[in-house]
């Protein structure tokens, strides 16, 4: 008999539903909340009312997009964390009642882990996923971590960012350029038409496996600063190529650790997830790198990485299959531990 898995998304700013039918994805549904725009970034109130509104709706979709009915579901997953407390129960709350109401288990997933197996979500016959042990390079909006990955429930975080995320670094320069929110799309596009060796600024790379993208930033910033003192339209006339140089530089700092953690650890199955591996720069430089050091380059399509439901749909089937399910006294958790 095949298993049908319902997984719910709302850690952050959006709303997703997905329906897995044993390693198959049948529909994934994400309701991006426009609410946020005009403040340039996620106002955490705001997103749970916005996650209310848009969660049986989007489920609702997700089902009929599927072909399936609710009764054909064997288990409902859900994002625990970490994220936005508020929009978190809003996912949590839901899961547990419709949990209830069909009579079936009730399946936690921790964020990150869903980013990490959303490599194994088959879209096509020819869809192929990383072999364990791999690495992953797993970069997102609040998360930068280096991260080995022995089996489903078996990761171990092996470097991890010292202070800014990689997306955080692309969203707060994308900000100071007047860009929007988020950031790291807007400036992927303008990239493509500037120069990357344009502008140089700091590349901070603590020791080890460990990521810094604090001080990038703060050059980013006084570089700007110092620019507009003598030119005011500096940044409208040199967009591309600030976007360009500043992507670069990101770039580089993540693909030089991750190819550090694979000589360390002696691993080429290789694989990127997260919000900032939809980066064309990043997935560019891994695919080189992966033809450079003789690795098996896994790079996620394109809906697979920034946030969305198939991905924690994906986790939950893997421990339905191992028979691992939550209780109704489970909370959510803002800083789930990975
Ligand atoms: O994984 P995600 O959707 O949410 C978190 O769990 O944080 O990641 C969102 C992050 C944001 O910082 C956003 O700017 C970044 O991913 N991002 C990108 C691109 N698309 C999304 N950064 C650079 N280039 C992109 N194309
Ligand atoms: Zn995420």
């Amino acid at each position: 008999m095949s298993t049908i898995i319902l997984g719910i998304e709302s850690s952050c700013d959006d709303t997703s539903a997905a329906i897995i039918k044993d390693e198959w994805l049948l529909s994934n549904l994400i309701s991006n909340q426009k609410v946020h725009e005009e403040y340039g970034g996620v106002v955490p109130e705001l997103a749970s009312r916005a996650h209310q509104a848009n969660i049986i709706p989007v489920v609702d979709r997700a089902i009929k997009q599927a072909n399936i009915s609710a009764n054909d579901i064997s288990a409902i997953a859900f994002t625990r964390g970490p994220g936005l407390l508020g929009s978190l129960l809003v996912g949590t709350s839901f899961a547990k009642g419709f949990a209830l109401a069909q009579n079936i288990p009730l399946i936690e997933v921790n964020h990150l882990h869903g980013h990490i197996l959303s490599h194994f979500i088959k879209t096509t016959s020819e869809s192929k996923h990383p072999q364990y042990p791999f690495l992953c390079l797993l970069v997102s909006g609040g998360h930068t971590q280096l991260v080995l990955v022995e089996r489903y429930n078996s990761m171990k975080i092996v470097g991890k960012t010292i202070d800014d995320a990689a997306g955080e670094a692309f969203d707060k320069c994308a900000k100071v350029m007047g860009l929007g929110y988020p950031g790291g799309p807007v400036v992927d596009k303008l990239a493509v038409k500037g120069n990357p060796h344009a502008f140089e600024f700091a590349k901070p790379l603590p020791k080890g496996l460990d990521f810094s993208f604090s001080g990038l930033k703060t050059s980013f910033l006084y570089f700007l600063r110092d620019r507009i003192a003598s030119s005011p339209n500096f940044i409208e006339e040199n967009k591309e190529d600030l976007c360009a140089s500043l992507q670069h530089t990101i770039t580089t700092i993540l693909i030089e650790k991750l190819v550090k953690a694979t000589k360390q650890y002696g691993i080429k199955e290789i694989a990127l997830a997260g919000g900032v591996a939809a980066n064309s720069s990043l997935r560019n430089a891994t695919i080189s790198a992966g033809k450079k050091y003789g690795w098996n380059t896994y790079i996620p399509e394109l809906k697979f990485t920034t946030d969305n439901a198939a991905m924690i749909a994906i986790a939950g089937y893997f421990k339905f299959l191992d028979g691992v399910f939550a209780g109704h006294d489970l909370t959510p958790q803002a800083r789930l531990p990975f």
